[in-house]
């Protein structure tokens, strides 16, 4: 697929197939995660692939509650990957400090993109999820105390392969060249 093809076909799937997804094709969208670039080069992530179905059930049940409910359709996918900021170096925590920028988020966010284009080539469907009961992540999984949960990604075989028209702020109220212009 052409690159900009690839991009327009990725979105957010919140219906999926109860269809296993083959860990080759989990590989791939890692192999292109782990080629992701950041600051310093510190690649400062770690990623759990959680497909065993009660494990699985029991995670997706921590990215929603009764009264917050908009996740619920985790459940429904086969595989959850989970986005963890490891330590970065040195030098990139005094860069960070510095430029009073949180770097690693940025790196983790460039690898999660790159992971869920790679998925939509390998015919899957993703969904990040921000939102969900971190502490309650971290101990299904034993995840350290001091590393932090940044981000969940749902994957597996959307129910439907219809492309959403994309909902997106015209181009014209976003980019100004040599200049911030924008329109008021
Ligand atoms: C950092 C981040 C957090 C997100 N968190 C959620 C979430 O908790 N639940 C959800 O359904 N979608 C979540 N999304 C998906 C966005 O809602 C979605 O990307 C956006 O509406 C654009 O739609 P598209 O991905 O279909 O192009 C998240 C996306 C990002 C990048």
């Amino acid at each position: 697929m052409k690159f900009l093809d690839l991009v327009k076909a990725r979105q957010s799937v919140r219906g999926y197939l109860s269809k296993e997804v083959e860990r080759e094709k989990i590989e791939r969208c890692l192999e292109a995660a782990q080629l992701a670039p950041s600051a310093s080069n510190s690649q400062p992530w770690s990623f759990i692939v959680v497909d065993d179905p009660k494990l699985k059930e029991a995670v997706a049940k921590e990215t929603f509650s009764q009264l917050i409910s908009f996740n619920r359709f985790s459940l429904q996918a086969p595989v959850l990957i989970i986005l963890i900021s490891e330590r970065s170096g040195f030098l990139n925590k005094v860069a960070e400090a510095i430029k009073d920028k949180q770097f690693s988020l940025i790196d983790i966010g460039i690898a999660a993109e790159h992971f869920c284009l790679q998925a939509v080539e390998e015919g899957l469907g993703t969904c990040m999820l921000g939102w969900f009961n971190e502490k309650g992540v971290k101990k299904l999984l034993n995840i350290p105390q001091q590393r932090r949960v940044e981000l969940i990604i749902t994957m597996g075989y959307p129910v439907s392969t219809e492309i959403r028209p994309k909902k997106r702020k015209p181009i014209d109220q976003i980019r100004s060249y040599n200049s911030h212009r924008l329109p008021k």
